[in-house]
């Protein structure tokens, strides 16, 4: 077969007109790369053993738009790669579980399997990673530690559902003073107080359903060698010096202070101590040598990397940021050693057996170890997505964290998501008041579930919210119990669906035309878009909302309509109307149970295999109304069980 090619014009012209053996190829002002994308196209077309069979439709293909015709090709080629990504992420889920979509596809049957991996290959598209801060175990995890862990969570679990490939990362911080006090105050070995402290913030993560990639602890050995790597790295990159160093440190916030974090207070004994503002905590003088960092050498990098605001969100936070940034006693160089001596409890630095590696440097590159860095595998997921930072440790993932990064040649993160904190009686959470909430003691009174959506319902990331069990009673009462599972039993009992059916909404959604069912319509089919937008800008409080007020909706819609008087007439019409509310109001809570999955997991689980909805058909792509979709279906379908209680009501007796 010949191919003659012409590159002097526009269109690129196969004509199979031409003999059998003869097609011609002509090819009018196509730029360079095009043109040779093209020949390699065509090589590869020609050993196609359909190639003649399909030659009339390719040439008119390319007469109409050869830019199409490489965008095509170019689709495809990208689908392709795709379910290579696929198959290779679906060998190696064993060590790397990702979230949602994955860990959930193992459960499933084969044919539902097939059917899962075909939709996810064709939509996934990036690579996420998500982090939490590793939590120091010189105390029992309390509500803040949770709140951290489920804002990330709720955030990966978003980003699964858009078919991403999600890693989400969190841990222990076990080196420094504090641990090596706290196990010494329990009497026990250090490594044997760390390893019972750990697992308490794993069952933590296990009972909140924070569904993590991986739980890495900085005690771990790839933890240690990997520390020792990016020092080495830091040390061949001239970035680290020897120095004497003289100043207050915290050791409750590890860190040295200057006198501008400080103030003074008097003792009952008339002694006056310094203690840090930031803490509260007494601050100590110490005078040491040790290895510091250049980090005044950063200033300009650190100012490049927050030009884009969406760095460091909120807002606030990158205001606050940005003037840190601009002041030399905030930039000056620092200590990232201790003297063993003063701290044994640590990873030591690798040509000096004197020293231990600074706690804050150890525990950053956490988020490192835990992608395998520097195993090359870590770039998939590297630059971090998201990591979710308390505003207490802003400095230290805001400043150090990225000049760390840059000096070692990598990427500073895409997102510092910074929120504010829980406090109790609008007083700061501490030990030494008692006012500290355990999570696992607030889940026996409000269940996981119910703390999970308090958490993430009544948070503001640029204010400080205070915790009352008053105000989460009321929140869950009226929210899940009340405006959503009462809209589910209102269209689920028997007296008003003794059939158990989930009636067609494609069938049935236009003939209600009252404006209670138009005002709900208008509501479920812009429910997912506004969602999204909230859940990506991290107003998760304001998803809740949204869903809230489509819910609302729905109930006013019932009771417009009444269904349980409905029932009781036997004219068709009646009946249809019956059905009609019944499929609305179950469509919107299938909606909303899908927009709510990454606040409450399992309670938006339940809902859908009740409505029987597959585990395939639970993505963001899902929040649209059925009834939009091209796919239609025009059968009812039954419900899962006769009985479902979204979320008993809390009882006042059950509280304290
Ligand atoms: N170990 C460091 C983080 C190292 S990350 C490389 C640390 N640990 S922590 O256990 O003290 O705090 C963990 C997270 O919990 C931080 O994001 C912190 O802001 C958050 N919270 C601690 N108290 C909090 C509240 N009262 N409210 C909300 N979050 C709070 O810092």
């Amino acid at each position: 077969m010949a191919i003659f090619l012409r590159r002097s014009k526009f269109k690129l012209y196969l004509d199979p007109r031409k003999t059998n053996s003869a097609i011609t190829f002509t090819l009018k002002r196509l730029i360079m790369s095009s043109c040779s994308r093209f020949e390699k196209i065509f090589d590869d077309l020609q050993t196609n053993p359909y190639f003649k069979k399909y030659a009339n439709k390719i040439s008119k293909l390319q007469q109409t738009n050869p830019v199409e015709f490489l965008q095509r090709i170019e689709e495809k080629e990208r689908i392709i790669k795709k379910k290579k990504v696929i198959s290779r992420c679906l060998k190696s889920t064993r060590n790397l579980q990702l979230s949602w979509n994955y860990s959930q596809l193992w459960k499933l049957k084969t044919i539902e399997k097939i059917s899962a991996v075909k939709a996810y290959s064709q939509l996934a598209s990036e690579y996420k990673y998500i982090t939490t801060p590793i939590f120091y175990v010189n105390a029992d995890p309390h509500i803040g530690h949770l709140y951290t862990a489920v804002l990330a969570d709720s955030i990966a679990r978003f980003n699964s559902m858009q078919n991403h490939i999600v890693a989400l990362n969190t841990g222990t911080d076990e080196h420094g003073i504090k641990v090596q006090d706290a196990a010494k105050y329990c009497n026990l070995a250090t490594n044997q107080y760390c390893n019972k402290m750990s697992k308490i913030f794993k069952k933590m993560c296990e009972t909140f359903n924070i569904n993590y990639t991986n739980f890495i602890r900085t005690t771990d050995p790839c933890h240690y060698d990997t520390v020792q790597y990016f020092w080495r790295l830091l040390e061949e990159r001239n970035h680290i010096y020897k120095g004497k160093y003289s100043g207050w440190y915290c050791v409750s916030e590890e860190a040295f202070l200057s006198s501008e974090d400080l103030i003074e207070k008097v003792l009952p004994s008339g002694n006056v101590i310094k203690v840090s503002i930031e803490s509260g905590h007494t601050v100590e003088w110490t005078e040491e040598e040790n290895y510091k960092f250049q980090l005044s050498k950063f200033q300009n990098d650190l100012k490049y990397w927050l030009k884009d605001e969406k760095v460091v969100q909120p807002r606030t936070f990158h205001r606050i940021l940005s003037q840190w940034i601009d002041d030399e006693i905030v930039l000056k160089d620092f200590s990232i050693s201790r003297p063993i001596n003063r701290v044994s409890w640590g990873i030591p630095t690798p040509n000096d057996k004197n020293q231990t590696i600074y706690v804050w440097l150890d525990a950053l590159i956490n988020y490192l170890t835990s992608l395998g860095y520097p195993n090359e595998k870590f770039k998939k997921f590297w630059p971090p997505t998201v990591q979710v930072i308390g505003k207490d440790i802003l400095k230290f993932h805001g400043i150090y964290w990225p000049a760390f990064l840059i000096a070692a040649g990598l990427e500073p993160p895409r997102t510092l998501l910074c929120h504010s904190h829980w406090t109790i009686d609008h007083m700061k959470m501490s030990k030494s008041i008692g006012n500290v909430i355990s999570p696992f003691v607030a889940a026996k009174d409000f269940t996981p579930e119910g703390l999970r959506y308090f958490l993430l319902r009544n948070s503001n990331l640029q204010k400080d919210c205070n915790y009352s069990a008053e105000v989460i009673l009321n929140v869950l009462n009226s929210e899940l119990a009340d405006t959503f599972g009462n809209l589910i039993s209102r269209c689920t009992g028997k007296m008003v669906n003794p059939m158990n059916q989930i009636p067609s909404i494609e069938i049935y959604v236009n003939n209600l035309t009252s404006e209670p069912a138009m005002k709900l319509r208008n509501n479920i089919e812009s429910l997912g878009k506004i969602a999204q937008q909230y859940y990506e800008s991290f107003h998760i409080s304001y998803v809740i909302e949204a869903v809230m007020k489509t819910l609302r909706s729905a109930n006013l819609m019932v009771e417009y309509h009444k269904p349980w008087l409905l029932r009781k007439k036997t004219d068709n019409l009646d009946i249809i109307e019956l059905n009609s509310v019944i499929a609305l109001a179950l469509e919107t809570t299938r909606i909303s149970a899908i927009v709510l999955y990454p606040v409450v997991p399992d309670l938006s689980s339940n809902l859908l295999n009740f409505l029987n909805v597959p585990i395939h058909a639970r993505n963001w792509c899902n929040t649209q109304p059925k009834y939009l979709n091209s796919l239609k279906s025009a059968k009812s379908k039954p419900l899962s069980s006769e009985n479902m209680i979204l979320f008993p009501k809390i009882k006042l007796s059950t509280k304290n």
